[in-house]
């Protein structure tokens, strides 16, 4: 046993006060957390890579037993049925150290028919109060329970994910530490050479991880590719590398890491880019609790307003610029989200808590979190600015194009786009920069 399973004993403690606290909110006796099963793929004998219920992961980073079950009844140690088939086509994982820690009552069972089994006998104890959590399938048997992922119970337990625990930050941070290595690496590559293929290998082998180990395929885009946002081809190709825009992260424990750098050696692009590392820094600063992330959303787009007027690309004052839309046509996605077992974590819209509050629409659709920042939240901050064709197609059409120096668009067009994005923890009197950080400790260049 490592020292961090007194951060682990915390963390179960404080989840069974969690649960405890949402049974009684929901008026019910106990909860099934179920694991899931990987889906098949069609016509075919072979399945997309598992990933587990996150709320089952939540207790540990039970990643790879399918068909497992955790049974949360109030007051008592939760019960972990650990799934350990017998199977000479694959090898069952052994259970993770984690759960040898003794906060959960953890049991292997071989025949999935016991754990079903089980499970049924609870439900018939708890005669209907009882709910299942997972996801459902027509194969799915929810052994007799009949509230499955009820909305009040999600919504309770779906806001206590929003306040992570030290040991749910410590894999955060340890997520951010092994990324920002794979960000090391891919840099490397760039100044190299290589091509989007080879970067993202770096940054794999860097990480020690496999494609389906990382939180979320890595978005790595070379020259104008940075302008598709969510870019995923891994070209092949050898071309001269004028920018790269790599959006990748590792997990520690089933907790992501979601970091974006952009480089490059064109000393003018070069220079916008560390002027949006100003700006991105900036707005990290102002991220402290007590503040609504709508209104740094709002702050963002006024900031990003002034670069494209300071880098030559409109010819009007911020405050008309963002109100002409232009900045959404540069940045049209969202200022950031919460993070966590998810890349885009759970409870982020204000709107479950707050009764009258509106999720985003219109021009802030794409805004996927809306809340007041408070202590224990994690979340990211990735300003940008990108060349995108289809936007800047319609923009050329409305009377807004005039305030537009198109020349420039043009010059700069080939550099794709902008991205930067760290990964920040909210603390009581302020944050951490889980990603600077990482990069001041790993960065001989300290260029974060
Ligand atoms: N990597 C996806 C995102 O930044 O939200
Ligand atoms: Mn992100
Ligand atoms: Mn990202």
């Amino acid at each position: 046993m490592t020292d961090d399973h007194s951060r682990y004993r915390d963390h179960v403690a404080t989840l069974r006060q969690r649960y405890d606290n949402a049974l009684e909110q929901c008026r019910l006796d106990a909860v099934v957390l179920a694991a899931g099963q990987p889906h098949g793929i069609f016509l075919d004998d072979q399945h997309l890579p598992f990933k587990p219920n996150p709320h089952l992961l939540q207790w540990g980073p039970l990643r790879e037993h399918p068909g497992s079950v955790l049974i949360v009844r109030a007051g008592e140690v939760p019960r972990l049925l650990v799934y350990t088939p017998t199977d000479f086509w694959h090898e069952i994982p052994p259970v993770p150290d984690e759960f040898a820690v003794g906060e959960l009552q953890v049991e292997a069972v071989s025949n999935a028919g016991d754990i079903a089994a089980a499970v049924r006998q609870i439900a018939g104890q708890c005669a209907g109060a009882i709910a299942f959590i997972g996801e459902t399938t027509p194969a799915t048997d929810t052994c007799g329970i009949n509230r499955i992922n009820p909305d009040d119970l999600l919504a309770v337990l779906n806001e206590f994910r929003t306040v992570k625990t030290d040991w749910e930050i410590d894999n955060l941070r340890a997520a951010s530490h092994m990324g920002v290595k794979g960000h090391l690496a891919a840099r490397e590559a760039f100044r190299g050479g290589g091509t989007e293929y080879e970067i993202q290998l770096a940054f794999r082998t860097a990480c020690n991880a496999t494609d389906d180990e990382m939180p979320y395929p890595a978005i790595v885009a070379l020259n104008e590719h940075a302008a598709t946002l969510h870019y995923q081809r891994l070209d092949r190709e050898r071309r001269p590398n004028l920018s790269l825009l790599i959006d990748a992260g590792h997990a520690v424990n089933g907790y992501a890491s979601d970091i974006t750098r952009t480089h490059s050696d064109d000393a003018e692009f070069g220079a916008l880019i560390e002027a949006m590392h100003e700006l991105q820094r900036d707005l990290c600063t102002a991220a402290l609790p007590g503040v609504n992330y709508r209104e740094l959303h709002h702050a963002a787009h006024l900031a990003i307003a002034a670069l494209l007027g300071e880098a030559g690309l409109i010819t009007v004052a911020p405050e008309d610029a963002v109100e002409a839309g232009i900045s959404r046509t540069f940045f049209p996605h969202g200022l950031g989200h919460f993070l966590g077992l998810q890349v885009h974590d759970v409870g982020a819209l204000y709107t479950r808590r707050e009764p009258g509050s509106t999720v985003p629409e219109g021009e802030d659709k794409y805004l996927r979190l809306t809340r007041t920042l408070e202590a224990g939240n994690v979340l990211t901050i990735e300003p940008g600015i990108y060349f995108i064709e289809s936007l800047l197609n319609d923009l050329r059409g409305k009377p807004a194009a005039g305030m537009i120096d198109w020349a420039r668009v043009d010059a700069l067009r080939p550099f794709g786009g902008i991205r930067i994005e760290d990964n920040l923890c909210i603390t009581g009197d302020g944050h951490e920069n889980l990603t600077r950080r990482a990069f001041s400790a790993l960065d001989t260049e300290m260029s974060a």
